[in-house]
């Protein structure tokens, strides 16, 4: 049966990655990536399916009630994919408002656009909701997060996606909306925009410049590789029951500056440096607001009722990461230039 899946955010980071999985992997179904370009949103991501026939790009923002309704006038969605959103913790501090507005209000504006068209024949249909183990909060030393773990959100990021989490589990047991929500932890690889950790690491160790470390860099993430967050997004999407909720994680933990230090030793030998140059640019700045401890997630139940797990060790992904960014300079320096947002305008501007 042909599929017409809407996913939302596409033209960012992970959103670029279940993109390409989708239109490659799925030739029968019609992908439509609806992205509002924000500072984020790079469609350079996807110049590789651009132009494949099951794929479509639409410009737009899910903050506007009647331009989302028309758009599932427009396409009757048998799936949504939602991975839209405000994303970086740090501009969440500055600016609550644009997290709540996109990352609450326009959920919210999915999920009614959903309902209406739907109009409760769910046969064949899904709403998949992406988010974060952030919602979690943070954990002390031991223990992880699990699907049963209270939320206890502890930056506007994190409040704002747990928020968006409530919606969707509440317009299941209100209206019958058949979801699924995945919580996933800290994503690494290709095309992550350069204000998160190892893009921005990776191009100051190359541009000899300081590489920011908050606080001491005692902070724990559980890192894992994008392309393995996109495998469980298209298995939760395919084989979860109706209302399911599944962590996705690396068994990965590390603190930030035993990573950037790991990182410091891969980037000395690709760029053919003495052992321990990169390592001189660390430097200690001030801790961000509120920083959260340590974030950990037990993946068992995706693992063994679904089969996934990781198919990289952190090592390996590391390096795959560090190669990608240093054989895709032009990327990273259109980014820094602002140029990377001409890419819309040339190529969609007859379309
Ligand atoms: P990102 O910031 O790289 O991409 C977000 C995309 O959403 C961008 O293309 C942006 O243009 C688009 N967007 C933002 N506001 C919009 C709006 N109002 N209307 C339409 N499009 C809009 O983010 P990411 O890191 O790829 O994260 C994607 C999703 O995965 C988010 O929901 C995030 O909470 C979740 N997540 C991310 C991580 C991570 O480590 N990056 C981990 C777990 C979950
Ligand atoms: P980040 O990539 O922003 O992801 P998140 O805050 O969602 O976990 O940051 C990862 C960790 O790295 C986090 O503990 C904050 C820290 N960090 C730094 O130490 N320096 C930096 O320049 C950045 C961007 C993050």
């Amino acid at each position: 049966m042909n599929k017409t899946i809407l996913i939302t955010g596409g033209a960012g980071f992970i959103g670029s990655h279940v993109v390409r999985l989708f239109v490659n992997k799925y030739p029968d179904y019609q992908i439509i990536n609806l992205d509002k370009l924000t500072y984020a949103g790079n469609l350079e991501n996807l110049s590789d399916v651009d132009k494949k026939p099951n794929y479509t790009f639409v410009k737009g923002d899910i903050v506007d009630a009647a331009f989302i309704e028309g758009l599932f006038t427009k396409y009757q969605f048998d799936g949504i994919i939602h991975l839209a959103a405000e994303s970086h913790v740090d501009r969440s501090i500055t600016d609550p408002m644009a997290f709540i507005n996109t990352n609450v209000l326009g959920t919210v504006h999915l999920l009614n656009a959903a309902k209406e068209q739907w109009k409760g024949n769910f046969e064949g249909k899904r709403f998949y909701h992406i988010s974060t183990d952030e919602v979690y909060g943070a954990l002390g030393d031991t223990g992880f997060f699990t699907e049963e773990t209270s939320y206890d959100p502890k930056s506007p990021y994190s409040a704002s996606k747990a928020s968006s989490d409530h919606f969707v589990r509440a317009y299941k047991n209100t209206y019958k909306l058949p979801i699924v929500v995945s919580n996933c932890s800290n994503n690494y690889g290709p095309n992550q925009f350069p204000e998160k950790l190892l893009p921005l690491a990776i191009n100051n160790i190359k541009n000899k410049k300081p590489i920011p470390i908050y606080g001491k860099g005692e902070n724990i993430r559980d890192w894992l590789y994008v392309e393995d967050h996109a495998s469980a997004i298209d298995l939760i999407y395919h084989k979860a029951a109706n209302g399911k909720t599944y962590n996705i994680g690396g068994h990965n933990e590390w603190t930030n500056i035993a990573l950037i230090k790991l990182l410091c030793k891969v980037m000395d030998k690709k760029l053919g440096c003495e052992a321990g140059e990169s390592e001189k640019l660390i430097t200690y700045v001030t801790d961000r607001a509120g920083h959260d401890l340590r974030y950990a997630i037990d993946a068992s139940l995706i693992e063994k009722e679904l089969g996934w797990k990781p198919s990289l060790t952190f090592e390996i992904g590391l390096e795959k990461t560090v190669d990608w960014y240093l054989d895709h300079q032009e990327w990273m320096d259109r980014i820094v230039s602002g140029a990377y947002t001409d890419y819309y305008t040339k190529m969609y501007h007859n379309r």
